[in-house]
């Protein structure tokens, strides 16, 4: 009767994704929904013959776990999540294991761990990245709750992960809320890399207007190099993608309003929260929201005009090269900022994150993987405590390097009237981070003048605070 080695509750397509690929690994799932006409439709459908229980009550589905029990819930992140646990709770008991993979807050898997554990029941939030695609063929995998509950899961996780390099791309990630915030932390980084491979495009569709062809030859050329990863390389297929009903690029087509679930406003909130600039992906996450006003947009742009350059003089292919260059550069400092949020919560919450691990997990299967993440890796591998990725030799190196480039791509967006509040926020943190004074003495004496919030002095011992009578 309790032949089955995991069970999986929510059959929407990342759930059933995710069963087939843990069928597919030589694992016997049950599986339960709570509409039973979409187990029925699974069963007569993709998990017809595969070695699966089909279960249609909770109690059946619990009753068909192998001990201790594997539950993992893939349903809508908050309380249908909540909901699911109190009804499963009588059914288990203490040892088993309840596995939430949805993209749940941190705070509520910290609750629920809480919760659970004094009931002796594991609770694990555990990201998974990929999309449907990944579910299915093997995703990026960052498992957070009880070393010891994760003994009973890790020969499960990491054989239906991605490998990457020749290892599973996923680890323990570490107590509590881990997975779930370096889940979180990821898709604040995705955010990120999506604006500013859009910053490449809009750049150079202001200065040179190439046609969708030449973009897609342009993102090809680059997913040849450095910036080689799945981002460019669905960038180079989209450009290439006509629309059946016209012809014409679909990109072209497609309305320039995003939507967003909420991952990155969570992440951006928390890094404030904390005191850690992110304001690649601050920027990011604005740029979606203005875009999302097209009503208003579209009034403004009758009434407040930019500028009108001159066609574009200067030599094309070292524009291309310089849009190119800025992306690079404005992606590292985007992933060292996220890296140090990562430190930053890593402490807060006592987790011990492992930078070496997050950044091999997340060099294939999910969405920001890419070829210089084994850079990372390495970066991390060298330096366990380093203290923020652009002053690894290897990326400080590249920031030098393309450095006049990115200068460049970020003046021509100026001069040409287009936004980059990811490209100009990587470089205000790059000139920032790279200065030993900034002109924050200014502002400590606004403090200090109308408020009295004194301030420290140059030329005396840190730690001393003065104040001015700064009227009369
Ligand atoms: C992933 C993705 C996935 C999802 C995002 C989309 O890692 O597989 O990040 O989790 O596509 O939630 O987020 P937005 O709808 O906010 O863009």
């Amino acid at each position: 009767m309790s032949t089955c080695d995991i069970g999986l509750i929510g059959l929407a397509v990342m759930g059933e994704n995710l069963v087939l690929n843990m069928e597919s690994r030589g694992f016997r799932v049950a599986v339960f929904n709570r509409t039973t006409s979409v187990v029925e439709a699974f069963e007569a459908g993709r998990g017809q013959g595969k070695n699966f229980v089909f279960a249609k009550t909770l109690a059946d589905f619990v009753a068909a776990l192998k001990r201790p029990r594997r539950a993992q819930i893939m349903v809508k992140a908050g309380a249908p999540v909540d909901a699911v646990i109190e009804q499963l709770i009588p059914l288990l008991e203490p040892g088993d294991v309840i596995i939430d993979g949805g993209n749940s807050l941190w705070t509520d898997t910290q609750r629920r761990e809480k919760a659970l554990k004094e009931k002796g029941i594991h609770f694990f939030g555990v990201g998974v990245s990929g999309g449907e695609e990944g579910a299915l063929k093997g995703p990026s995998i960052m498992p957070g709750g009880s070393a010891e509950g994760w003994k009973s899961l890790a020969p499960i996780y990491t054989k239906i992960a991605a490998v990457a390099e020749g290892e599973p791309c996923c680890r323990y990630m570490g107590p509590d809320g881990a997975g779930h915030y370096v889940k979180m932390a990821h898709n604040g980084i995705e955010y990120g890399d999506m604006q500013l491979i859009c910053e490449s495009y809009a750049i150079l569709k202001a200065a040179l207007n190439p046609s969708a062809d030449e973009f897609h030859r342009i993102f090809g050329d680059w997913n040849k190099g450095e910036l080689d990863s799945f981002l460019i390389e669905i960038t180079t297929n989209i450009f290439a993608k006509k629309d059946p009903e016209t012809g014409l690029p679909i990109v072209d087509l497609i309305l320039d309003k995003a939507g967003q679930k909420g991952t990155g406003k969570w992440t951006v909130g928390h890094a404030s929260e904390m005191g850690v600039p992110l304001s690649v992906i601050a920027g990011a996450v604005e740029a979606r929201i203005l875009s999302s006003l097209k009503d208003e947009r579209v009034s403004a742009s009758t009434v407040l005009k930019g500028p009108s350059p001159a066609p574009y003089s200067g030599d094309r292919v070292k524009l291309i090269e310089a849009v190119r260059d800025a992306l690079y550069a404005s992606k590292i400092i985007s992933y060292a900022q996220g890296m140090v949020q990562l430190g930053k919560a890593s402490e807060l919450y006592n987790w011990h994150l492992n930078f070496e691990d997050i950044a091999s997990i997340w060099r294939g299967g999910c969405i920001i993987r890419a070829r210089f993440l084994n850079h990372i890796t390495e970066a991390y591998k060298k330096n366990p405590a380093l203290k923020n990725l652009v002053l690894d030799p290897f990326f400080a190196e590249i920031l030098q390097r393309t450095q006049a480039n990115w200068r460049t791509a970020v003046q021509t967006a100026i001069e040409y009237g287009v936004a980059v509040p990811g490209f100009s926020a990587a470089l205000s943190y790059f000139d920032s981070y790279r200065s030993a004074r900034l002109p924050a003495n200014l502002l400590q004496a606004q403090r200090d003048y109308f408020g009295a919030h004194t301030y420290e002095r140059t030329d005396k011992p840190a730690g001393e605070f003065f104040h001015t009578e700064w009227f009369g």
